[in-house]
């Protein structure tokens, strides 16, 4: 019994211990006692500030739009050299985004992709491979939702295949995928003319309303752990 009641014990004060240590509040108090739930989002075309970085922009400033507490940041690939895993990683540009990313206030990610052949553009998956240390030894992103935004020249350029295929990767760490309000029911879809977003309302709209979700359940979720 005595023995019964020890491992009891031991197995209440592990299993608190393994709550503490894998909590992903996303969250962080600031000075007068508010949470702060920052949402990052990444724009994975290789082109720095172009329409992938503006739709991911849109979708981040509706987020931050949903509650004084929402704080955004964009991580423009752009640019950047980022390569795929590998058993030895080599220096490059990812070595400055990784702590952005394992920063605990970290509530959840919009993830934005050009549509490139109807599939994620190598960035955006380099960037994911690269991800890994997001996984071990802790998941840092358990729990936490992330919503995609891809662009294409076209109408029906396999924007929501992109979407598909960054939110199927997003479950290996254990993320959770939102779509957005209807008529986004996958995520943002936006059509880039002449490289243009601008003629696009309800693309656009797509890609705030993923915003708003995103937003809604970090929140929804920070309240029900407070
Ligand atoms: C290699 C390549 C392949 C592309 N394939 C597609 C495609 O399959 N479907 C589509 O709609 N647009 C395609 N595009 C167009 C881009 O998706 C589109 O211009 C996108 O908005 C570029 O994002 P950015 O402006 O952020 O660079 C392709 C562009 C490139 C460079």
């Amino acid at each position: 019994m005595q023995q019964n009641l020890t491992r009891r014990n031991f197995l209440a004060a592990t299993g608190a211990a393994a709550l503490a240590a894998t909590a992903t509040t996303g969250s962080t108090a600031e000075p007068g006692g508010a949470k702060t739930l920052k949402i990052l989002g990444v724009s994975c075309s290789p082109r720095q500030g172009m329409t992938t970085a503006k739709a991911v922009q849109a979708a981040l400033d509706a987020a931050k739009s949903v509650d004084g507490r929402i704080r955004v940041e964009l991580i423009d690939l752009g640019g950047l050299s980022i390569a795929g895993w590998s058993p030895k990683p080599p220096k490059d540009d990812f070595d400055a985004i990784l702590p952005r990313l394992q920063d605990s206030a970290v509530a959840g990610l919009i993830i934005g992709s050009p549509s490139y052949f109807r599939s994620l553009s190598a960035l955006c998956k380099a960037f994911i491979e690269r991800c890994a240390p997001l996984r071990e030894p802790k998941m840092l992103l358990d729990g936490k939702p992330v919503g995609v935004v891809a662009t294409g020249a076209f109408r029906n350029g396999g924007q929501e295949l992109v979407i598909e295929q960054v939110q199927a990767a997003m479950l290996c760490f254990g993320m959770i995928p939102v779509g957005g309000r209807p008529p986004a029911f996958q995520g943002g879809t936006v059509l880039s003319r002449k490289d243009d977003l601008s003629g696009d309302d309800l693309g656009l709209s797509t890609a705030r309303n993923t915003g708003l979700r995103v937003a809604d359940l970090a929140l929804r979720l920070a309240r029900k752990e407070a």
